[in-house]
């Protein structure tokens, strides 16, 4: 095992205060063209996603969740059209779960690559979400690669294939 993963691995308390670089924030952002809808950054951070897609989205209604202002995701249940945020990779099969509670159109998040497994996108077809976007990119001192994924409910088919056979 190479350090930095032995790192990752070893930490006491994980580490999920990434911000993403405001280009990548437009790359993903960019790839939504949305009118009068409610879109939801439920991890805001500094910012940078939040204050891109008021700045964007001007005919939208956006709100946002920061547990460290004491809006906790977890406690938001109320209707939303769109999700669309870079996550805290940590705690990632709950955040897929209560998004998908939310029953959003689109669920689309900043991960770490290898956080993308084949049980987790069966989690998602289980819930009607299909994956529509899968883009690869690299965050200078991130950790591997990076993937946005994004999720629709109005497709029945995911882009990608896989299988779940562990081949020897
Ligand atoms: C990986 S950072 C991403 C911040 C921002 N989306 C960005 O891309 O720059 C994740 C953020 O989620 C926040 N967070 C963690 N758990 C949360 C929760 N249950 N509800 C709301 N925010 C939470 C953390 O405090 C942190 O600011």
């Amino acid at each position: 095992m190479n350090t930095v993963s032995t790192k990752i691995k070893l930490r006491a308390i994980a580490n999920d205060k990434f911000y993403t670089p405001l280009k990548l924030v437009k790359i993903h952002l960019d790839k939504f063209d949305i009118h009068n809808a409610i879109i939801y950054e439920p991890f805001k951070g500094t910012g940078n996603y939040y204050n891109m897609m008021k700045e964007k989205y001007t005919d939208c209604n956006v709100i946002y969740s920061e547990i460290d202002e004491g809006l906790d995701f977890f406690d938001y249940h109320e209707k939303v059209d769109y999700i669309i945020s870079n996550c805290p990779y940590s705690i990632i099969d709950k955040v897929l779960e209560h998004s998908v509670s939310l029953k959003p159109k689109i669920i689309s998040y900043l991960i770490g690559f290898g956080n993308l497994t084949t049980k987790r996108i069966e989690y998602m077809n289980k819930y009607g979400y299909y994956i529509i976007d899968f883009h690869l990119t690299k965050v200078w001192k991130w950790y591997g690669m990076s993937l946005i994924v994004s999720f629709s409910n109005e497709v029945d088919k995911n882009i990608i294939s896989f299988d779940r056979i562990v081949h020897r």
